[in-house]
């Protein structure tokens, strides 16, 4: 856990590896990194849905989801898409380099309420970084859920992040997996349209289900649009959002919507909460 006398001290980690998911200027890479000190993990516990601001030291540090589960044992993940100066400074990072990590902050996707429910989780792009650690925790306790449905789309089939973890969860027979890319490209042999549309192709039914999704803010805001078109409640759609923010303790202001700091009451919250909100998707 973060030192509470002190919750602007990073922790130090090393990059262990790290690989593009995606290619151009707005490449996504992943990091997994490990603590410097192992003590850490003693007291480190992240759930899905938690972030961690992370940094270089003398640069600064940005607020990124935690990407991996913590059935991932004895590593972090982070996928960072290139944005500005904080994100290209990490990119310039390799295997072997020190970055910073201040977490786990924020609070997280409820997964244990969600146990015996069909889960749901429809990501575009960058997005699918705060859904792998759901994915992944709900396979690794896939005894505890009755279904799981993967939905994602990317504006092309280069743009896919986690392409290999993607294509093990088309060839899992207890994990229906559908993607889709924006526009129709030679060989791509699944669906071609926005993810709200394949939402509707794929039609999830309502029932004992939650449905989670993550993406583009206007690509989030059709997904829901849809998923009550399905006939899903409010409170059974969960969103995250990703105001700008600075502190990321709910110490400085910045992140506020409406009566809610993002960075401490979120990032995840139930569009039942949401809709009560105006400025949410403002
Ligand atoms: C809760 C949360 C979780 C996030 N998780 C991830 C993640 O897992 N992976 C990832 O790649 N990014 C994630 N982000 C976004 C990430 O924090 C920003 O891309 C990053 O701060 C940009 O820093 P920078 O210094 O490189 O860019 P800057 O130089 O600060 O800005 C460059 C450009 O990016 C835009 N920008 C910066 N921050 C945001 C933002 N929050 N939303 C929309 N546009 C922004 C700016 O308007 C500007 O156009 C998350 C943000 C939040 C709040
Ligand atoms: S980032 Fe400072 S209050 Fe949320």
């Amino acid at each position: 856990m973060m030192d509470d006398s002190n919750p602007y001290l990073p922790y130090t980690v090393r990059i262990e590896d790290a690989w593009y998911e995606t290619p151009g200027d707005r490449c996504i890479k992943t990091f997994k990194v490990n603590f410097t000190d192992d003590k850490v993990w003693d007291t480190w516990s992240h759930k899905p849905g938690n972030c961690a601001m992370v940094g270089k030291l003398g640069i600064g540090e940005s607020m990124f989801c935690i990407s991996s589960s913590p059935t991932e044992e004895g590593y972090l993940r982070f996928s960072i898409m290139r944005m500005g100066k904080v994100t290209q400074a990490l990119h310039d990072l390799e295997a072997g380099d020190l970055m910073t990590v201040r977490g786990p902050l924020g609070n997280n996707f409820p997964v244990e309420e969600w146990e015996g429910k069909r889960i749901i989780t429809v990501g575009g792009g960058i997005g699918q970084a705060p859904l792998r650690p759901v994915i992944n925790y709900i396979r690794a306790n896939k005894e505890k859920y009755e279904e799981l449905i993967v939905l994602y789309g990317s504006r092309t089939s280069s743009d896919i992040c986690f392409q290999g973890e993607l294509d093990e969860f088309m060839a899992d027979q207890e994990c229906g997996c559908h993607l889709s890319i924006d526009v129709e490209e030679e060989q791509w042999p699944h669906f071609v349209g926005f993810v709200p549309t394949l939402l509707m192709e794929v039609s999830p039914s309502p029932e004992n289900a939650v449905a989670v999704t993550c993406g583009p803010p206007i690509m989030i805001r059709f997904v829901i649009e849809n998923l009550l078109k399905l006939g899903f409640k409010p409170e059974q759609i969960y969103t995250t959002l990703e105001n700008r923010m600075k502190c990321g303790i709910g110490k400085c202001g910045r992140c506020n919507v409406g009566p809610l700091y993002v960075c401490k009451d979120g990032p995840v919250f139930s569009y039942e909460t949401l809709q009560k909100i105006p400025e949410a998707f403002a």
